[in-house]
């Protein structure tokens, strides 16, 4: 089998993490394709709690070589820091594989996100602060440093100094900062280079001889959907590809590689940071989600936005994805809410919107559209087969599944990997 690839279907945060975890039981090779330590995913295996930012997945697999691809952002000292905390909660992360083709976050990346977040006031995208944009700016505009950088030292500093013109330009003169010293850089980012080195590799030529020796790759999108730079909430969006076609760009894969998308999506829908949300909730239900979900952030611990169910938004990730089946994560939250709603379409100055509107002021201004499904009291977080889900939660999923018009192939009723119901298994 060739290559899958794992969307968020949403605004990130949908369980992306369980998820692959739980689908790298079969494969060769998860990759990271797009984003850097901007995401935060969860995976519970046992007693274990994996928080993880930069590395895939499929980590704790000794059969899964763990791959960061071209098209992800490294922050050097964040990624040493967080494969030092996993050997010492007792993993192998030797097998991992980094693209010398990433590009490096550099310090003034993380400041000048930073400054800029603050300067913007209340018009503020409320970024992660994690220097994303501004790597990925400088990737654009073709003045960025790249992980292979770090191997030749002279080079390195060329592009710094060249860099570094500019952006202590900014700094001083513009945000009334300090300026930066290439040398500083050059001595922290030399120690980073001796320690990454043994992971570095040809990614692009590895992934195509594991895909000729018939192995399999599982390809882990970090944020969602709506968070895609072309094709989500532009300009309260990350400055990469989520979507499924940027996991061909940023793996170094073709569309002919692809055998299938798999879209993660959460039973409702949160958001963090600014930007519009048609279904968000204000009320004492928000709340409720909120708290039973847990949702605060994995990266910043910032409280999540919560909201309904919005088919809408699925039916486009269904587009711009191709998805080929879902994977729904937490319906247990919604267990005991009484009646739940879900948006099946928008309505804009009296007009009814089954698809994502293509100008941004009527998503801004869109009224959801409900409808009401009856709820269940039960927990169930126990079941193990999708049969023995009370009446009212498989006609949820099924309702959704209806609406979206794609297969929920898997639903999960729980963070552990053993909480998923595989609906293609009676
Ligand atoms: P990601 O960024 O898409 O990987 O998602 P996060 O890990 O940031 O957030 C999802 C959270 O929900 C994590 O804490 C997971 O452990 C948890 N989670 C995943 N699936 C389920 C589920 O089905 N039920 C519950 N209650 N929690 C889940
Ligand atoms: P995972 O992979 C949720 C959001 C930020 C902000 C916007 C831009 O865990 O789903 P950035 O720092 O990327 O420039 O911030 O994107 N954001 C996420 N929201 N989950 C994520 O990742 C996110 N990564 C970025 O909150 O609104
Ligand atoms: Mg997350």
């Amino acid at each position: 089998m060739p290559a899958i690839v794992i969307v968020g279907t949403q605004w990130g945060d949908e369980g992306k993490g369980k998820a692959t975890d739980l689908l790298a039981d079969d494969v060769q090779y998860v990759v990271r394709y797009q984003g850097g330590n901007n995401a935060g995913h969860t995976i519970i295996v046992g007693d274990r709690t994996l928080k993880l930012h930069l590395v895939p997945s499929g980590v704790m697999y000794p059969h899964v070589t763990p791959v960061i691809g071209d098209g992800v952002v490294v922050d050097p000292g964040v990624l040493l820091d967080e494969l030092d905390g996993l050997v010492a909660q007792g993993l192998d992360v030797s097998r991992l594989k980094i693209s010398g083709n990433a590009h490096l976050i550099m310090p003034y990346h993380r400041e000048i996100d930073a400054l800029t977040e603050r300067h913007l006031g209340r018009q503020k995208l409320g970024t992660t602060k994690r220097g994303i944009g501004p790597t990925y700016a400088d990737k654009a505009a073709r003045v960025g440093l790249r992980v292979q950088d770090l191997y030749d030292m002279k080079i390195f500093r060329q592009k710094l100094d060249a860099a570094l013109q500019q952006k202590n330009a900014v700094l001083t003169r513009i945000y009334n900062r300090m300026p930066m010293k290439a040398s500083d850089i050059e001595t922290e980012y030399a120690v980073y280079a001796e320690r990454l080195q043994p992971y570095i590799a040809d990614t692009v030529s590895l992934l195509h001889e594991g895909l000729e020796a018939g192995e399999n790759i599982l390809l882990e999108g970090a944020q969602g959907t709506l968070l895609d730079l072309d094709h989500g909430t532009y300009p309260f969006v990350t400055s990469s590809n989520p979507v499924a076609g940027g996991a061909m760009t940023g793996a170094g894969l073709g569309p002919k590689h692809i055998e299938r998308v798999i879209g993660i999506t959460k039973a409702y829908v949160t958001r963090v940071g600014t930007g519009p949300f048609p279904t968000e909730l204000f009320d004492a239900t928000g709340e409720r989600m909120t708290e039973v979900g847990h949702e605060y952030g994995t990266t910043t611990g910032r409280r999540r936005r919560v909201g309904w169910f919005d088919a809408v938004l699925a039916r486009y990730a269904g587009r711009v994805n191709g998805l080929t089946e879902h994977f729904l994560t937490k319906l247990d939250v919604l267990s005991d809410f009484g009646t739940l709603k879900v948006c099946r379409a928008y309505r804009y100055q009296g007009e009814e919107y089954e698809h994502f509107p293509p100008h941004q002021t009527a998503f801004h201004h869109a009224e959801p559209v409900y409808e009401e499904l009856e709820g269940w009291t039960e927990d169930i977080t126990q079941i193990t087969r999708y049969a023995d889900l009370p009446k009212n939660a498989q006609a949820y999923v099924e309702r959704l599944e209806e609406l979206i018009g794609v297969p929920i192939r898997w639903v999960s009723v729980g963070p552990a990997r053993s909480q998923t119901l595989d609906r293609s298994v009676a």
